[in-house]
């Protein structure tokens, strides 16, 4: 089935009226939020505000993404290597956070949204931590997309912490090295009992992963644009999922 999307009055920048697949819709789209910082720079404004003007195209994204029936959205918000940044702007991120699940909390709930997060929470302040513990339990129920916030996420950090929990479950002889394999392995992921991304989106023109599911991307398929996530809106979601359905996910076999 082929659904004909206009272009909205409001949002959109460009001419896009892209027929999507509805069939073919991404169960799992991830996004590297990138280029709020050089956003902000280029209107001759601090950081901080690239940062807040980035939250608005999350809600927009979450909207489509639930919209168009995507079951998992992960977006990365926070590395395990953003911590080398300056204090202030660390600080401005965190305080970001909190405040953005305490604002959004009603609409994303409304609209069947689940908040999960994924990464090392416990190194995070502790406002934070309650916040983000408090917003998936009381929509942990919810039907509709999973909003994953990776925060305090890092690739390496995820495998290297699945490691040491298998090692201890042999050590107990809960696990046999015999029955380790690689769906195995994935259970002991953060992003266990989720599908692994269909496609990840990284906006501000870079074209690396920078520590991002790293285990979990092994078939994603990839889609950068030069676009900075304040930038970012739905036609762009859209013209990603587009790219995407116009791929061949061959998985190492032939067609
Ligand atoms: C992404 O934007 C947000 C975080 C990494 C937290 P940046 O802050 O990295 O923006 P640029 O890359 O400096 O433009
Ligand atoms: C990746 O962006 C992390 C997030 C978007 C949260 P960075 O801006 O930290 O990545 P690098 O430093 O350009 O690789
Ligand atoms: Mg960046």
């Amino acid at each position: 089935m082929f659904n004909f999307f206009k272009k909205k009055e409001n949002n959109s920048n460009k001419d896009l009226d892209i027929a999507l697949d509805y069939d073919n819709i991404p169960k799992h789209i991830a996004i590297i939020m990138d280029g709020n910082g050089r956003w902000a720079k280029q209107k001759g404004l601090p950081r901080s505000f690239g940062h807040k003007a980035g939250t608005e195209t999350v809600r927009k994204v979450i909207k489509e993404c639930n919209r168009l029936g995507v079951k998992y959205l992960t977006l990365y918000a926070f590395s395990t290597e953003n911590w080398k940044r300056p204090k202030d702007e660390v600080n401005v991120l965190m305080n970001i956070l909190v405040e953005y699940l305490r604002k959004e909390f009603n609409e994303l709930n409304e609209n069947n949204v689940v908040i999960n997060h994924i990464g090392d929470i416990t190194g995070l302040p502790l406002e934070c931590q309650k916040e983000l513990i408090s917003a998936y339990e009381r929509t942990k129920n919810n039907t509709g997309v999973t909003m994953n916030l990776a925060i305090n996420y890092g690739g390496r950090t995820e495998i290297v912490d699945a490691t040491k929990k298998i090692i201890e479950e042999i050590e107990n002889g809960i696990l046999t090295i015999n029955n380790l394999n690689e769906k195995m392995f994935s259970s002991y992921l953060y992003t266990k009992n989720m599908p692994d991304p269909d496609l990840i989106i990284r906006p501000s023109g870079e074209q690396r992963l920078s520590n991002f599911l790293l285990w979990q991307c092994a078939y994603s398929e990839f889609w950068y644009s030069n676009i900075n996530w304040p930038d970012f809106n739905e036609d762009d979601l859209r013209k990603a999922i587009f790219d995407y359905q116009n791929r061949d996910r061959r998985y190492g076999g032939i067609k």
